[in-house]
């Protein structure tokens, strides 16, 4: 058979691409164990959810430690927040993945959790300047929104530049507990302001809900490689209840204990015994010392950047 010239590219292309790890396909129709080695896959976005408690002038160099050495390579290029009022976050290339990742701090787990089953907790449409073309029926939490305002456009231009600088040809925003709520807040944000050409993905720990109904299936039908993981007993994940009607997207991931993780179906598997719900029924029922892990033998909080 012959090869034109430009077929030629094209399977080089091809074969390029195919040395990148394909997206995980994270939806499941039932509950299913998780792999080993999809397990194990897990750890370097785990690692850089870690990563992003640490002090931004360590982060920049990626010379913060355990965190940064488990994932060699990655080229900060933007670091920031005051790890107060603004959450650190940083944005970076990842060779690895050939991906530009993104990643937010998380916030004291405690406070948080009391925050999260506050009486009062608002949810609002999203900010049409930044989110354009959102139906009105999708809300989220206002806090939530309003914290992820405050880094938008910052964060955008920073990726837009990295895009261009490496040829990324994929978005991985990463994120734990408050810092997930962030990143799932901006998978949706990179979706609806990059070329459509650049994948986005997510990978969140210990994730409170977002929004309510629309909101959630807003984000199945646009975002299809994004995982939350909780840990065990964590309470954090059944917060805000669906009593106020706020809903998890898909995408749930349950470590039951070390070397044990399913993959849950729907956006909240209130069914199956071993997922979060049947889990932690209650916050009472929950350990807040399981929100900072081990997510599979990583904690993640600011006491673990050493
Ligand atoms: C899933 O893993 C658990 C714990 O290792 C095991 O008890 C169970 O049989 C597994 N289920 C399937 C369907 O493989
Ligand atoms: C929406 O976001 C834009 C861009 O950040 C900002 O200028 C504007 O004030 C925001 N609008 C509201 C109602 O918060
Ligand atoms: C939840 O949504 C339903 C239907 O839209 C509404 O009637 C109800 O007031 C909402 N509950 C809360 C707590 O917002």
């Amino acid at each position: 058979m012959l090869f034109t010239a430009a077929a030629v590219v094209a399977l080089a292309a091809a074969l390029r691409v195919s040395a990148v790890p394909a997206p995980v396909e994270a939806w499941v129709s039932s509950l299913t164990n998780m792999s080993a080695s999809d397990l194990s896959a897990l750890a370097p976005y785990t690692q850089m959810a870690r990563a992003a408690y640490c002090d931004p002038s360590k982060v920049t160099g990626w010379q913060c430690g355990d965190a940064c050495n488990a994932v060699p390579g990655v080229q900060i290029t933007t670091t920031g927040g005051d790890g107060d009022s603004v959450q650190y976050y940083y944005v970076g290339y990842y060779p690895t993945d050939n991906s530009v990742v993104v990643a937010h701090q998380g916030t004291d787990p405690t406070q948080f959790l009391s925050d999260l089953t506050d009486a009062d907790i608002p949810m609002e449409n999203l900010n049409s300047t930044l989110f354009p073309g959102v139906d009105s029926s999708v809300q989220v939490h206002k806090g939530f929104a309003d914290e992820h305002a405050q880094t938008a456009d910052i964060i955008l231009s920073a990726v837009k530049s990295l895009i261009s600088s490496t040829g990324a040809t994929m978005v991985t925003l990463i994120g734990h507990s408050l810092g997930g709520a962030l990143a799932e807040l901006e998978c949706m944000y990179m979706h609806l302001n990059l070329p459509s050409n650049i994948a986005v993905r997510g990978r969140t720990y210990g994730t409170p809900r977002v929004g309510n109904a629309a909101w959630a299936s807003f984000f199945d039908s646009s975002i299809s490689d994004f995982m939350r993981v909780d840990n065990e007993k964590d309470p954090i994940p059944i917060c805000p209840g669906r009593f106020l009607n706020y809903s998890h997207v898909q995408g749930e991931v349950h470590i039951v204990q070390t070397d044990y993780a399913v993959e849950c179906p729907g956006d909240d598997d209130a069914t199956d015994a071993q997922c979060t719900i049947s889990t932690v029924p209650n916050v009472a029922d929950g350990d807040i010392l399981n929100h900072l892990g081990p997510y599979q033998g990583i904690y993640i909080g600011t006491i673990y950047c050493t």
